[in-house]
């Protein structure tokens, strides 16, 4: 508090001409910022997960309906004020001039962006591409990596369906052979998943793709694992991550995969339509671009950001995002929304007919997780959830998974959650 009335008392004394509008709102976002830290507990990341007092500043950063509950943070997630008013900034400045600001101007921050990417991902610079989407980077790898006729890809029944149809279509037209397993989730022993990657391949397996986070209910694969088993057979190894950047604290190297895509307007609260390839350096000059430039096979990343005319302002906002997670701490951002996920869904496994479809143990899931009500179809709980509460969700029927996801993101309020548990228990008594 007291950093705050000295800071405004210095601004009554200078006169707020002293500062542009920026400095000023990123002053008085510091300040503010200072004061939250004092709240916490240091040394104690379980009372900071719990601490409301300490989450309010991060929930005011955004500028979200108050009136609508939004659990599908899985699918998008909303962009911090800071971050909406960095996007403003570089269109502002974009329009006034667009190929001169775009082109000459905002482009030549990449590399700076680059490096923010590499820092955060734990990896080089050489290895970042940046781009739109998890769609753009795994198709690049998928329809990149050079395959012949009869070599086989693992997948699972339970992956995102852009990249199981992006592996259907390779199959239709080069003849490689894609395989699906399928996994009856939540489960809770990494063996019996490592294994049964481990089954379905053969001396002809190439590829293993392996989702970090399944979008659909939310259990987190153990990838080192079943990459490192990967690798020992022979095979290369894609890993989805677009739930899992800027939620898990990891370094994309650490996985042990090859190619890792992600999207950064998930929980990393870019601005929608950023996302991020990471290639391991020796294997960037094998996979050749998707959208194609004059050096196809050079082992230079930026080879795969050719991607035409597009808003290089939604990119360089990407900053912004990072410094607003960068204040939260990654493992601190985790631990918040994996105590949100369990805040809910502990008391709604206790509620008659409910059923949890996600793991509440923290190797298994973090975010996201599934729930049902005995007799009702995922499209009918999702309806009342929405017109009945206000509730935002979205019903998944998806091969085996019959469920309505929920997501809360760090922004979300435990009161918020209040009155999803409260919706549930209407809705299973029958009452809703
Ligand atoms: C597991 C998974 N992979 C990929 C995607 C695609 O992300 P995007 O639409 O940002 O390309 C999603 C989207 O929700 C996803 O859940």
């Amino acid at each position: 508090m007291s950093t705050r009335r000295t800071f405004m008392q210095k601004l009554a004394v200078l006169g707020t001409s002293a500062f542009t509008a920026n400095t000023l709102l990123q002053e008085l976002h510091a300040a503010h910022l200072e004061d939250a830290y004092k709240l916490l507990d240091a040394g104690n990341p379980e009372s900071d997960a719990r601490n409301e007092a300490f989450w309010t500043f991060f929930q005011q950063a955004y500028t979200v309906n108050p009136n609508l509950i939004n659990l599908n943070n899985g699918g998008v997630s909303p962009a911090p004020k800071v971050v909406q008013e960095a996007l403003q900034r570089y269109n502002d400045l974009a329009n006034q001039a667009p190929s001169y600001y775009m082109w000459r101007v905002i482009e030549m921050n990449r590399e700076p962006l680059r490096y923010k990417l590499a820092q955060l991902a734990g990896c080089s610079t050489e290895e970042i591409a940046i781009n739109r989407n998890t769609t753009e980077s795994l198709n690049t790898v998928i329809f990149g990596l050079p395959l012949q006729k009869g070599d086989e890809v693992i997948g699972t029944l339970q992956d995102y369906p852009n990249m199981i149809q992006a592996w259907r279509q390779r199959q239709m037209r080069d003849g490689i052979v894609y395989k699906q397993i399928s996994f009856d989730f939540p489960i809770e022993d990494d063996e019996t998943i490592v294994q049964q990657f481990a089954e379905a391949m053969t001396p002809k397996t190439k590829v293993v793709h392996i989702t970090h986070i399944v979008n659909w209910v939310g259990q987190i694969l153990p990838v080192k694992k079943i990459a490192d088993m990967a690798h020992s057979r022979g095979a290369e190894v894609i890993i989805d991550g677009a739930h899992s950047f800027g939620l898990l604290n990891f370094k994309i190297p650490d996985l042990g995969g090859d190619y890792y895509g992600t999207s950064l307007h998930k929980f990393l609260s870019a601005p929608i339509g950023n996302g991020l390839l990471w290639i391991k350096k020796e294997k960037i000059g094998k996979i050749w671009p998707l959208l194609c430039n004059d050096k196809p096979q050079s082992d230079d990343i930026r080879k795969f950001e050719t991607l035409g005319t597009r808003s290089f302002c939604i990119e360089q906002a990407t900053g912004e995002a990072i410094n607003f997670h960068e204040a939260i701490g990654s493992q601190r951002k985790e631990d918040r929304i994996r105590y949100l996920k369990n805040y809910w869904a502990e008391k709604a496994a206790q509620i008659p007919k409910v059923k949890l479809h996600t793991s509440l143990k923290a190797p298994y899931s973090c975010a996201i997780a599934g729930v049902s009500i005995d007799g009702l179809k995922p499209e009918e709980l999702d309806s009342k959830l929405f017109n009945k509460f206000k509730i935002h969700a979205v019903g998944i029927n998806w091969e085996n998974i019959h469920c309505v996801r929920v997501t809360p993101h760090v922004y979300t309020r435990t009161q918020d959650l209040d009155k999803l548990v409260y919706a549930l228990e209407q809705i299973a008594a029958g009452k809703a």
